[in-house]
């Protein structure tokens, strides 16, 4: 029987999220990869229990991780049943639907009609009552914003979510997004962007959006799938994620470019400067922005739970270290 860690909230740092009441930890752990019926459902066990026993109190999904989709909600299920059923009140657990889940119109994308349907099947997955956030996962360019944002407003009247969330979504239709939740009574809690020294596409306007409006930010990808670490320094190993051909989004080998490779070798002597490893800079430097609220990590082994929370050490930069890095980056 999993009994957790007494000491979990010493170490961690809560932020809070936007202008709510919810605080996250500082860095926050995903069930994207890792967490399918091709893994090890006891990695993932050892992984979930290691994190809350860190004092990482938001486990972050949506109804097509896996593989197969549905898979990872499916394994949370059985975990959450089995350790973390005397904790529900001290988890923030999310799921989300946007991307094509089952077949014909009524699978994929922001209908009323795809997302009631699929929140239901994530609640039966996962054996919960309700989930803490429930995201739109991408923008529909197609379905009317009003009735996409009206079903979150639905969700949380429904108690079937608390709160909710986007993803993905450009700065423009963010802000009106937040603006027509905001309208229904259901502020929009935080929006969930992919962000990391790679690609840096929120800072051409989502942030200040969402510094402007109180909406949370938790990025994702933060170390853009791994490559942001020393682990593709001398290639591509066995086991990592780029060799692994998950699908599903997953990097692959080509993606880990030469000219990529060549700034990470410049970053990871930065990092070195700065007394860290270049994964802790990779996530500090996401984390040195206060309208971020936490930094939402993938990881494959229990190992790279501890090994990520020492960004939290140092998350402030010099005005000169700013300046490399993008230099760096171009
Ligand atoms: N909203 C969306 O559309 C969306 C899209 C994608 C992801 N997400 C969310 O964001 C979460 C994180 O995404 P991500 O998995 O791409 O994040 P990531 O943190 O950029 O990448 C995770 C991978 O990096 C490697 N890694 C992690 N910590 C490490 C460490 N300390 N040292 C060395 N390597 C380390 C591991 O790779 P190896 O496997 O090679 O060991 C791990 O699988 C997902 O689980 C999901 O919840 C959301």
């Amino acid at each position: 029987m999993y009994q957790a860690n007494s000491d979990r909230y010493q170490s961690m740092e809560y932020r809070r999220c936007g202008r709510s009441g919810l605080k996250l930890p500082a860095v926050s752990l995903g069930l994207w990869h890792n967490f399918g019926h091709i893994d090890s459902l006891e990695n993932a066990r050892n992984i979930l229990r290691l994190a809350f026993d860190k004092g990482i109190t938001h486990f972050d999904l949506a109804n097509n991780y896996g593989p197969p989709p549905g898979a990872a909600e499916e394994n949370f299920g059985k975990i959450f049943k089995d350790d973390f059923k005397p904790y529900r009140d001290e988890l923030i657990i999310s799921s989300k639907a946007g991307w094509g889940m089952w077949d014909g119109p009524y699978g994929d994308w922001g209908s009323k009609k795809y997302l009631v349907a699929s929140l239901d099947q994530s609640l039966k997955r996962m054996g919960l009552e309700y989930v803490d956030i429930f995201y739109h996962h991408r923008p529909d360019p197609e379905t009317p914003l009003e009735e996409t944002m009206a079903t979150l407003d639905l969700m949380v009247r429904q108690g079937k979510a608390l709160y909710v969330g986007i993803s993905s979504y450009m700065p423009a239709e963010a802000a009106k997004a937040i603006e027509i939740l905001k309208s229904l009574g259901t502020p929009c809690l935080i929006h969930q962007p992919k962000y990391s020294m790679f690609d840096r596409w929120v800072e051409d306007g989502l942030l200040d959006v969402l510094g402007e409006t109180g909406v949370g930010c938790i990025p994702f990808s933060p170390l853009a799938q791994g490559i942001l670490t020393n682990k593709y320094l001398n290639g591509i190993p066995q086991g990592s994620r780029a060799s692994s051909h998950r699908g599903n989004g997953a990097i692959e080998e080509d993606q880990v470019s030469a000219d990529k490779i060549n700034k990470v070798r410049q970053l990871n002597e930065l990092a070195k400067e700065r007394g860290q490893q270049l994964a802790h800079m990779a996530l500090a430097w996401i984390l040195k922005d206060p309208r971020i609220t936490s930094v939402l990590i993938g990881v494959s082994r229990p190992e790279q739970v501890t090994d990520s929370l020492e960004c939290l050490k140092n998350y402030n930069f010099t005005s000169e270290e700013l300046s490399r890095i993008n230099q760096i980056l171009g």
